[in-house]
């Protein structure tokens, strides 16, 4: 899996969301290099996931106020915050499964964490509230 870069054209006109998604990413980055790493033990795996649980809550609960702030419609909260629940619960699901004893569950972690999240949430969801956070609606 190739590393993910955060470009320019990610921006979301905020600062401090901007610096959380690249933050996401370092992480998300981190996690992959970790499970291709020869040496790699499951406590240094677990660290990672700890670390992305809970930086992945607090981003979103900042995220989430943020939008609130800048008049982003009610409805359209609801349903970013939809997905943003259903991210939580996936990443929570594989922690689980990781603790469980079951580690090549990281295998499918990644593919999610690449794919449904990086690619489609924060280079696509989350562009839908620009235009509120630039106050050009
Ligand atoms: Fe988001």
């Amino acid at each position: 899996m190739t590393r993910f870069e955060w470009k320019p054209e990610y921006s979301v006109n905020d600062d401090k969301i901007d610096a959380q998604h690249q933050e996401l990413i370092a992480i998300i980055n981190g996690l992959a290099e970790q499970l291709r790493a020869p040496d790699a033990s499951t406590d240094d795996a677990r660290t990672v996931f700890d670390h992305l649980a809970a930086y992945v809550t607090a981003h979103f609960a900042y995220e989430e106020g943020r939008i609130a702030e800048a008049g982003y419609p009610a409805e359209l909260i609801a349903a970013h915050q939809a997905e943003h629940n259903k991210i939580l619960r996936q990443v929570q699901e594989f922690e689980q499964v990781f603790e469980g004893g079951d580690a090549s569950v990281l295998e499918q972690l990644m593919p999610f964490l690449y794919g449904d999240w990086l690619i489609h949430h924060i280079c696509g969801t989350d562009k839908d509230y620009v235009p509120y956070i630039t106050g050009k609606r």
